[in-house]
């Protein structure tokens, strides 16, 4: 054998994978992180069932029992270990402008010599003692024409495996990118190396970590953590921070768009359907409305889920915009959870799921906050203590971890829109945009045109959850729900979308179809008691319902300071009790709250002064114009 031959072979490289640039690179890493063996991911149900009872073997997952929850498992992570860690993320470009005031930004050559080449690079050796797992994955259907590929190297089984359940994972990942097609490399480690005759942990992890982006080499190195986004590099690094620098780099006439937003279809009772995609802060219900039961008075709608959390878009020449859901599964919240708030979600939890920090019961099934209304009498929290109804009142400690989830394949859902997995995408009719604000913003509002709704997107405030790590309930500004996905400077973003708006406005003129319509919603309005006025969830479809008449040109509405909201004889109301002194009370606008909430767009734009568009410096100055006058 050669030596070629010799390490190749030390890299249990497949016979199938021929792409010279990815066995060298899977070889440096290996030799960089000290690996004990390779393992190249094929995505096989097989291969997910002996990883996963390689991980029930090795304590780290709980096989539940399988005539409650069949082929599933829970996993408990390090209680420091539980959710995103924004103040750690890193946007690593050449220039710093280029990353913005939003993002943590350090130079490329200073994270390399940190994460990779100085003499303790953090990265030199942390995969000693474990194995390194080869996980192509398409982000995307296999060889649409808006997927791309990645392939991370992980040295989590958990991470192995969950990636085959949230994307198209393996084989068939290798075989679109073929001898040399292009990939984006993501490099995975919990940083927790494990030394001759030492025992393993159920979640390693490193208290340091770093979860960085090299946009301009389209690369991205995660370390210290094997949490959601931190470690599942598929979904935020690439879909979101890495994707939308691919997107925008090619300018406004090549242009696409990668965002947080959920894709559902809507069909009438007539059998016509639209398609939209809604943008909302991370926990603040994108899954509850993309799995949609249309409720009492909708009889015949039907709500279809294409995405649940990311949007890839990319104008057509026809000038409407077609989105695929880059993922091939959910990564949910669990807590509040159930068959009223999301009856499909419950239904595509039935079996093949990984559960990660909710509560055991005690006939080995889960539970969470908000799933059932009477608690269990007993379970074992998410940190494997004793917990009672009892104690949780008395300590206050949740059973379930306020951020804990599930994984799931999207084929479980049976509300799965049959368009899910089309490689052209869909047509999008409408956007919305949606905070978490107990006050001042109305139920819904139709922005007058591209350019204000871009501005409404711009600055959407919302209460921060438990998706992050940090305090939860802050008002902050989370510019179209991406503040912490934007992998560039957040004006330039602004820009990329009124350029994009301004392309297919002209395309759509040539061909007769419509721009897409922008909404901004607020479904989470609280009463003078602490209570949330609006119901929400279901009932969200007398609001949906409203924006498609809108979109079809035909719904009624009054126009005001920011646009258009509907009267309240405006929606349907058959089937609910909410009378028009409540609707008053999630729609009303305050001139002084909003004189109030300027003052934050005028600190949000002073922090953004930097390439700010004009365009919606002009509109804020229109909105406040409107406001005094
Ligand atoms: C998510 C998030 O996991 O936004 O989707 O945090
Ligand atoms: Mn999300």
């Amino acid at each position: 054998m050669n030596s070629t031959a010799s390490a190749t072979a030390r890299l249990n490289v497949p016979p199938h994978v021929k792409h010279e640039r990815l066995i060298a690179w899977v070889g440096e890493m290996a030799a960089l992180t000290g690996a004990k063996d390779v393992v190249w991911c094929d995505g096989s149900d097989e291969e997910y069932d002996r990883l996963c009872q390689q991980l029930v073997d090795a304590g780290a997952f709980i096989r539940l029992n399988p005539e409650l929850r069949p082929h599933s498992f829970l996993a408990r992570s390090d209680p420091g270990d539980v959710a995103r860690v924004e103040g750690r993320t890193f946007i690593c470009c050449e220039h710093k402008q280029d990353a913005g005031p939003t993002n943590n930004w350090v130079a490329p050559a200073e994270m390399r010599e940190l994460l990779q080449t100085g003499e303790k690079a953090l990265f030199k050796g942390s995969m000693r003692g474990r194995t390194m797992y080869v996980v192509p994955f398409s982000m995307g259907p296999l060889g649409s024409p808006i997927a791309h590929i990645g392939v991370e190297l992980s040295d989590s089984a958990y991470v192995a495996v969950n990636m085959k359940l949230m994307t198209r994972m393996g084989r068939g990942a290798l075989d679109v990118l073929g001898a040399d097609g292009d990939f984006v490399p993501c490099m995975h480690t919990v940083g927790a190396p494990l030394e001759p005759q030492q025992q393993d942990v159920a979640w390693p992890c490193n208290d340091t970590k770093y979860i960085v982006h090299y946009p301009e080499t389209r690369e991205i190195w995660s370390y210290g953590s094997g949490y959601g986004g931190n470690a599942l590099l598929g979904k935020k690094c690439f879909a979101l921070r890495i994707a939308s620098w691919m997107g925008r780099e090619k300018g406004a006439e090549l242009g696409w768009l990668a965002e947080h937003m959920l894709l559902l279809g809507v069909t009438s009772p007539e059998g016509k359907k639209h398609h939209v995609a809604a943008a909302f802060p991370s926990a603040c219900g994108k899954t509850n409305f993309a799995m949609l039961v249309p409720p009492a008075g909708f009889e015949g709608w039907k709500v279809t889920t294409i995405g649940d959390d990311i949007a890839w878009i990319k104008p057509g020449d026809d000038g409407r915009l077609y989105a695929i859901n880059p993922e091939a599964g959910y990564f949910g919240v669990a807590p509040g959870t159930n068959d009223k708030t999301n009856a499909n979600c419950m239904a595509t939890l039935k079996r093949d799921v990984i559960f990660t920090n909710v509560a055991l019961t005690d006939d080995g099934d889960v539970w969470w906050e908000g799933m059932t209304e009477t608690p269990p009498a007993h379970c074992i929290d998410w940190q494997g203590r004793d917990w009672t109804p009892a104690i949780g009142k008395e300590t206050g400690a949740k059973a379930a971890h306020p951020n804990s989830r599930f994984t799931v394949s999207a084929t479980h859902n049976p509300a799965l829109d049959p368009e899910w997995d089309n490689p052209n995408g869909v047509a999008i009719d409408a956007f919305i945009f949606g905070g978490r604000r107990s006050t001042t913003v109305p139920l819904v509002t139709e922005a007058r045109d591209w350019v204000e709704g871009v501005y409404m997107a711009a600055t959407m405030g919302s209460e921060t959850t438990a998706a992050i790590v940090g305090q939860t309930g802050v008002v902050r500004r989370d510019p179209f729900a991406m503040l912490p996905f934007t992998g560039y400077n957040m004006s330039d973003y602004f820009q990329h979308w009124l350029d994009m708006g301004k392309r297919i406005a002209a395309l759509c003129t040539k061909s007769g179809a419509k721009v897409p319509k922008i909404f901004c919603v607020n479904w989470f309005r609280k009463g003078a008691d602490g209570k949330f006025i609006w119901p929400g969830y279901g009932e969200n479809m007398r609001v949906l319902k409203w924006m498609l008449d809108r979109v079809q040109g035909r719904g009624e509405g009054v126009e005001h300071v920011f646009g258009t909201s509907p009267r309240y004889e405006d929606l349907n109301w058959t089937g609910l009790d909410f009378p028009p002194a409540r609707f008053q009370q999630v729609t009303s606008i305050d001139p002084s709250a909003w004189q109030a909430e300027m003052t934050l767009h005028d600190a949000l734009f002073e922090e953004l002064a930097w390439h700010l568009p004009t365009e919606l410096k002009a509109t804020k100055a229109r909105i406040v114009e409107r406001l005094t006058a």
